[in-house]
């Protein structure tokens, strides 16, 4: 028998053998930056519960979005914030809401860079949830599935219109991807996407994001229309729902806790996909790094890596700027 005890170190002891066999590579393609679009202008505020991130006003908006074209990020995905909420969330479906008028902004000074909105109604309604609310029989709160569609279905025939290449549904009402892909043929948006947040989990790490949206739900919580974080095949099953109604990316979120679900649901579709490295995820790495206590760029490089090695092709991170910096080797 050859001796093959040295075998795997022949390679790893060796920088370039190392740098060819490296099986995973993240780069800035792979990187959405989200951004989030309060009305106004000339209006930049930090987000204390998410360091480095901004409220940003829709031409603050383009021209952060400019940015990151320039660090080599290929798309953004928008966030709105109304001026008022309001039961039914009105101001999702304004033409004139921060979230058109930046695609607008965006699509005339970087038209090469994506834009991807967020459709949903918790940024916009008084309640924080992700739908019309109704009581149920048994006297507690439910959300009105079929009438919150009608809600969305217009959210993003105003986003398409103003000119998204791509429209993101992350309400979990059921069947709203076919309900916006109808849509969207209907009134000739036949170009414009669906990246569906198709497995979303019930999860604690939104934390951060609810304080930047100022959407926490002020009664109940999303477990009524989320996923239960103890669940793998309900999020394969609704991954497929999704893309039997037309969506053209799906998506697992958050994306740390939930590897095993990105790597089954890659491995079982074979479709394009997208994780969503959340608020909660960026904000304990910052914190941790603000104190000190570990190295930022290796560990954010690690994670990125690591979403990207159980299967992402595309990953939304509040990290995407800082890590094509780091990618470009400029930094
Ligand atoms: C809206 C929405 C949320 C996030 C993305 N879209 C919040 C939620 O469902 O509570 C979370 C993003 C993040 O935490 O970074 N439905």
């Amino acid at each position: 028998m050859i001796s093959s005890s040295a075998r795997p170190r022949r390679l790893r002891n060796l920088k370039w053998a190392r740098d060819m066999f490296r099986e995973t590579r993240v780069v800035a393609d792979n990187l959405v930056y989200p951004l989030f679009v309060a009305p106004g202008k000339k209006f930049k505020k930090e987000i204390s519960s998410m360091p480095g991130c901004f409220h940003l006003s829709p031409d603050e908006a383009a021209a952060e979005a400019g940015r990151c074209r320039d660090f080599g990020i290929n798309a953004v995905l928008l966030f709105g914030l109304p001026s008022k909420k309001d039961p039914l969330g009105k101001e999702a479906y304004d033409p004139k809401g921060p979230v058109p008028e930046a695609v607008r902004l965006i699509k005339r000074s970087v038209p090469d860079i994506g834009a991807i909105t967020d459709v949903c109604l918790c940024e916009y309604t008084s309640h924080g949830h992700c739908g019309v609310v109704k009581k149920g029989r048994d006297g507690n709160f439910l959300v009105d599935n079929d009438l919150t569609l009608k809600l969305l279905v217009k959210e993003a025939l105003v986003h398409a219109a103003a000119g998204a290449d791509f429209v993101a549904p992350s309400d979990m009402m059921d069947n709203r991807v076919g309900a916006i892909r109808r849509a969207l043929d209907g009134a000739g948006c036949r170009q414009t996407g669906i990246l569906s947040y198709a497995a979303k989990y019930s999860s604690a790490f939104y934390g951060p994001f609810r304080e930047a949206a100022l959407s926490a739900p002020q009664f109940g919580d999303r477990k009524s229309y989320q996923l239960d974080p103890a669940n793998f095949l309900e999020a394969l099953r609704e991954v497929e729902l999704d893309v039997m109604q037309g969506a053209d990316i799906i998506m697992v979120k958050p994306a740390l806790a939930y590897l095993d679900v990105l790597r089954a649901v890659k491995d079982r579709f074979n479709f394009p996909t997208a994780a969503y490295n959340v608020s909660g995820e960026y904000s304990m790495v910052k914190v941790a790094a603000q104190k000190g206590l570990i190295n930022e760029k290796a560990m954010v490089l690690e994670l990125l890596t690591s979403i990207k090695r159980a299967g992402a092709d595309m990953i939304i991170t509040y990290h995407a700027k800082e890590a094509a910096k780091w990618l470009s080797g400029k930094q």
